[in-house]
């Protein structure tokens, strides 16, 4: 299901974390109408954001943000996105791509986090297989947030990965992650089992971080 990308659509983000706050401020930025979801419909984090986007900006529950949106970001804490986008709830989700940032990171013992499902399964899967009627689609989620709205802070050409089922919603996502986001390359890695494989980029992703010193870098495909 491709969906007709336009400068001014309706966009729900379902978190009031700092990769939901980077993604909505970006959407706003670019003009579209973004609704910030959280558990709680007066959530301070979101109204901070709200009255800090202007006009276009608003925020409510993730039901809230969820129904509003023509398509969807989930940037829950992973652990818990299967809570958030329960209480978003499925009607709200029929039919629309989610756009899947999530990793689902248990920092329970610490640094470095463990991944609380990988090998075989994936919170991409998993988020799939509770939502049969959505369009899931894994992306922006090896990156750090700055990046994935602007990619051009790491110099020279990196790679962005998307994963998913349905070819006409990775087709949207992938032009609205060049033409939104700035991505020159986006690689397409397969159906939503291909978020194993993302996903499991994490451990290295956090390995880099603390030895560079910097959250912002990215991997770059060479053949
Ligand atoms: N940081 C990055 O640059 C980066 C990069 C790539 C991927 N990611 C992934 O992006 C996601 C968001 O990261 P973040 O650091 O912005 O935020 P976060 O702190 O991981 O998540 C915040 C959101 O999770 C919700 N949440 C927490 N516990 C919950 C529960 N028990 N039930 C339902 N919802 C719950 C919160 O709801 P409330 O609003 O109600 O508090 C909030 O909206 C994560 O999955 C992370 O792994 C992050």
């Amino acid at each position: 299901m491709s969906v007709a990308l336009r400068s001014n659509m309706k966009l729900g983000v379902l978190g009031t974390g700092m990769v939901g706050n980077t993604i909505a401020s970006k959407l706003v930025q670019l003009g579209h109408d973004v609704k910030m979801g959280s558990r709680t419909a007066g959530n301070a984090k979101a109204a901070d954001w709200a009255k800090a986007n202007g006009t276009h900006a608003s925020q409510g529950t993730f039901g809230d943000a969820a129904s509003f949106g023509e398509i969807v970001f989930n940037c829950t804490s992973g652990m818990n996105s299967l809570q958030a986008l329960g209480l978003a709830g499925a009607a709200n989700l029929r039919g629309k791509i989610l756009v899947d940032v999530a990793n689902a990171l248990d920092f329970s013992k610490g640094m470095p986090p463990s991944l609380s499902v990988c090998n075989t399964d994936s919170l991409g899967e998993q988020i799939q297989r509770a939502f049969p009627e959505t369009h899931v689609v894994k992306a922006l989620n090896t990156v750090n947030c700055g990046v994935m709205v602007n990619p051009s802070i790491v110099p020279g050409d990196h790679d962005l990965f998307i994963a998913g089922n349905d070819a006409g919603s990775k087709k949207t996502v992938t032009q609205l992650l060049q033409q939104w986001f700035g991505w020159k390359s986006v690689v397409d890695v397969g159906d939503i089992t291909a978020a194993r494989a993302t996903e499991m980029l994490l451990p290295i992703w956090v390995r880099l971080m603390g030895q560079l010193q910097t959250p912002n870098f990215n991997f770059k495909i060479v053949r």
